[in-house]
């Protein structure tokens, strides 16, 4: 959603005159004589950029908003292969879905253990199904082989600065802490290699590529550290569209390594301000609920949907340093049982791990989980497994006025 800071409403009755010509004159002279009033439609708006945003930081938003919801073209460099042609097609108005991914994983004869041998797909786990800019074949299940397929909707992506700030030492203790639970919660923190070459022009990180133990936050198995690498990720993974953080085309089986537009398609700006708009968008408001905490805590949600973490002093957005961020996650992974295993492996995470998804802008996704195959937050909750089991036993032990109470909490996330 783009944001301008004179309000536009649109008069309901603005259609009256086109009406009026398509169904003839007789049946509406006289309603458009006395127009009535101009009306607010209240909104519970969740695009939106953070509290107390600087005048610069909103042209910053804004063009990021519309480089998310822009479609690429061939000639922009999409492709040779790609998945969507816009971020926004599968994070719309930076929220859940509709555009999806699908993954592919060789497994064991038990259909989810993931296989020593991943050489039959040569091109890796993504099924890319367009091609454009003189490809002829798309990313496809092969043949002949046991094959897990699964599906990734795109997450939402609001309040991402918040978990970009937070602390690493957070992120460290609540580890450490989980360590010496008794309920089964053993959360780990993914540590990765950095992929993407050092970004001069971004003051957020000081990653070069090729550091190792770097703590992963971003991404449903947590495999990036930073907003600019996912996002440099995204545009060359979905979309084909190289920058210099990712300048290589993914491998594909016609062997292309280029596009329509000869060399690096972005220039780093491009990745940069997308990745400045993911950072600026707030958490939703939400209205205060202490019966809901109180319950979501009794149930254990929180000791991995853990409410807040510190962030760091020194973030270079001032609204986001040092602060508490309402994100319910804690940033780490969990073993959630066989139900949601993908056979994928990122980096330390195995097929049933998870990043405890942060519970931001719930109420407005209609589905839920990585996959999007829970219809509703309780089918969610039923569904976790693994660490969570503990947790899910309390939601069941609960009454049905507590249960209500604590998914319309959720719910209102
Ligand atoms: C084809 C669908 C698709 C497109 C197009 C797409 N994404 Fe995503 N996005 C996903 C999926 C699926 C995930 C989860 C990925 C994973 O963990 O493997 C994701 C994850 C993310 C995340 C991590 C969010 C989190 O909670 O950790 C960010 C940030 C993101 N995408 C930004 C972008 C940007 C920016 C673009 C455009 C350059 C983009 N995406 C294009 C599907 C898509
Ligand atoms: C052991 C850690 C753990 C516990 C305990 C836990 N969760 Fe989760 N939760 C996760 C993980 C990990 C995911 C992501 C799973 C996936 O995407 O497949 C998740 C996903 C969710 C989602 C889906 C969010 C989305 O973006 O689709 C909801 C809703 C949710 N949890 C609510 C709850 C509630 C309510 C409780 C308590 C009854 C709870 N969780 C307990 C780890 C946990």
């Amino acid at each position: 959603m783009i944001i301008n800071t004179s309000l536009q409403v649109r008069p309901h009755w603005a259609g009256v005159t086109l009406a009026c010509l398509v169904a003839g004159a007789s049946s509406c002279g006289e309603r458009s004589e006395v127009p009535p009033p101009f009306r607010v439609v209240a909104e519970d708006a969740f695009d939106l950029p953070l509290v107390g945003v600087t005048s610069q930081q909103r042209t910053l938003f804004n063009e990021g908003d519309r480089l998310f919801g822009l479609p690429f073209r061939p000639v922009d460099g999409l492709g040779p292969l790609y998945i969507r042609t816009a971020c926004g097609a599968c994070h719309e108005e930076a929220g859940k879905g509709p555009g999806r991914v699908t993954k592919m994983a060789v497994v064991e004869s038990d259909g989810l253990t993931p296989s020593a041998d991943q050489s039959a797909l040569p091109w890796g786990h993504t099924q890319r199904p367009y091609f454009v800019a003189g490809a002829t074949q798309p990313i496809a299940a092969p043949t002949g082989v046991s094959l897990k397929l699964s599906n990734r909707i795109g997450p939402a992506v609001l309040g991402r600065g918040y978990i970009e700030a937070v602390a690493d030492e957070e992120i460290v203790r609540v580890e450490a802490e989980q360590a010496s639970r008794t309920d089964g919660i053993r959360g780990r923190i993914n540590r990765v290699e950095h992929h993407s070459e050092a970004n001069p022009d971004q003051p957020f990180h000081t990653l070069k590529k090729g550091d190792r133990n770097v703590m992963g936050r971003f991404g449903l198995k947590a495999r990036s550290a930073t907003l600019d690498d996912f996002t440099a990720d995204a545009f060359m993974g979905d979309m084909g569209l190289t920058s210099l953080l990712r300048p290589v085309e993914p491998l594909n089986p016609d062997g292309l390594t280029d596009d329509e537009r000869p060399g690096v398609d972005l220039p780093l700006l491009t990745v940069n301000q997308v990745a400045d708009y993911m950072r600026l968008i707030e958490i939703p408001a939400r209205v205060p609920n202490a019966t809901g905490s109180a319950l979501f805590a009794r149930t254990g949600c929180d000791g991995c949907h853990v409410p807040s973490l510190r962030t760091r002093a020194d973030y270079p957005i001032a609204q986001l340093a040092g602060i508490d961020a309402f994100i319910y996650s804690d940033l780490l992974l969990h073993d959630l049982g066989e139900g949601l295993a993908d056979g994928v492996v990122d980096e330390q995470a195995g097929s049933r791990d998870w990043r405890t998804a942060p519970l931001i802008g719930v109420r407005f996704m209609r589905n839920y989980l990585h996959d999007g195959r829970a219809t509703s937050v309780e089918e969610a909750v039923l569904a976790h497994g693994g660490e969570a089991q503990m947790s899910v036993q309390h939601f069941k032990a609960l009454s049905d006025s507590d249960r209500d109470v604590l998914l319309q909490f959720v719910q209102s996330l």
